[in-house]
């Protein structure tokens, strides 16, 4: 972290509410992208460029395997002051087929001690449309990535208006991105929390999108629980689907892992736990999907807990390709990309590897 963000800059953002404090860094994010000379002095700044980080993945080139995961710019705001900070990837939303308000707030809080954020947003949004149409002008030298979710109306609803909810979101996204991300496991959402469960949904959805199929590569997120049953039933569902590249795990709903927080401050922030907490649990999970799956046809994004190089070297020692940050970025501040592509590249060298593919799942059987 460099002093300047964490002795200036990180203790006056996190002075002010969580929410009001990311709202605000993402109006500087748009602002500041509408001085092209800038972006382009900050990612001179910010970004590596080595041979040895490229990725290959779902017919598309990524500079770097670290990612901007989803949540952060929910609605592609400021996706080009993002990728001047080095990301070999940015992913936006989640995206609905029409905008919603989320859960009434106070639904964002951070436990420092932790390294971890806790969340409760409900997937806010301005709806696909509106966010398509933003994306449309944005000028990115990385893939860009829209998540799409059900909106989030907060009332039981058929199972078919899930669905064709879901693939309506998708037919409007798809057009404005590089890979679509289906998230079918939103921690903080009722109908999010089980619905996919078994995954005879995820087979249905994924039929329904067959024709004429999305036209983009298909990442789908999914819940880390349910243990190897759940990832059997995952696989057997994309099977038959080849425009499905691969998959992300989303966080648990709840609070599955011990944090340092008092019972009544617990009490007083329901939802879901980003950061350090939810690690050990995403890289196991990691380590038996990648053992399962046909590693020719699928590839993991990784997303939980990553701060370092040796935290992004682990996960995709144990299978990843990819791995996508949000927690380091709000604890670590605008150089957290670069340094930990610079780690990556010195741990690369120590463990004797020429490129970052090299790594991908040694360490899983
Ligand atoms: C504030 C916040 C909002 C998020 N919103 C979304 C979302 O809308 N859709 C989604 O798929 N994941 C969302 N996530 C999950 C992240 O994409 C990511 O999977 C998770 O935070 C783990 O990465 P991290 O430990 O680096 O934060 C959100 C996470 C946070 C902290």
């Amino acid at each position: 972290m460099t002093p300047l963000y964490q002795d200036w800059v990180r203790p006056l953002l996190f002075r002010g509410d969580a929410e009001a404090m990311h709202d605000r860094a993402i109006r500087w994010g748009a602002r500041l992208q509408r001085r092209k000379a800038l972006v382009r002095w900050l990612a001179r700044r910010y970004t590596v460029h080595d041979p040895r980080l490229r990725v290959a993945m779902a017919g598309l080139n990524f500079p770097n395997p670290i990612g901007l995961a989803a949540g952060y710019d929910k609605n592609g705001h400021s996706v080009e002051t993002l990728a001047a900070l080095g990301f070999g990837a940015i992913e936006v939303g989640s995206v609905s087929a029409e905008a919603s308000p989320g859960n009434p707030p106070p639904r964002l809080w951070r436990s420092p001690a932790d390294r971890a954020i806790i969340v409760n947003y409900g997937l806010p949004n301005d709806g696909a449309a509106a966010i398509a149409e933003r994306l449309s002008t944005a000028d990115l030298s990385v893939p860009l990535g829209v998540n799409v979710v059900k909106t989030n109306r907060r009332c039981a609803e058929p199972d078919e208006a899930i669905l064709a909810d879901y693939v309506e979101g998708a037919r409007l996204a798809q057009d404005a991105c590089d890979y679509l991300v289906l998230n079918l496991s939103c921690p903080n959402t009722e109908s999010g929390r089980d619905f996919f469960a078994g995954h005879v949904q995820t087979r249905t959805l994924l039929e329904l999108l067959d024709t004429p199929g999305p036209g983009k590569p298909v990442f789908l997120k999914v819940s880390p629980l349910g243990g190897d049953e759940a990832l059997d039933q995952l696989l057997e569902a994309a099977d038959a689907f080849p425009w499905v590249a691969g998959f992300i795990f989303n966080l648990p709903p709840g609070k599955p892992v011990p944090l340092s927080l008092s019972e009544s401050e617990l009490e007083r922030m329901p939802g879901a736990v980003a950061g350090k907490p939810v690690e050990g649990l995403i890289e196991e999970r990691i380590a038996a999907l990648y053992h399962r799956m046909d590693r020719d046809r699928y590839r993991i994004i990784a997303a939980g807990g990553v701060f370092t190089g040796e935290d992004a070297l682990r996960k995709i020692r144990l299978g990843a390709s990819f791995v996508q940050i949000f927690t380091a970025l709000i604890y670590e501040g605008p150089g957290v990309v670069r340094r930990i592509n610079l780690e990556l590249l010195e741990l690369l060298e120590r463990d004797g590897f020429g490129h970052i593919g090299e790594a991908v799942g040694v360490d899983v059987p």
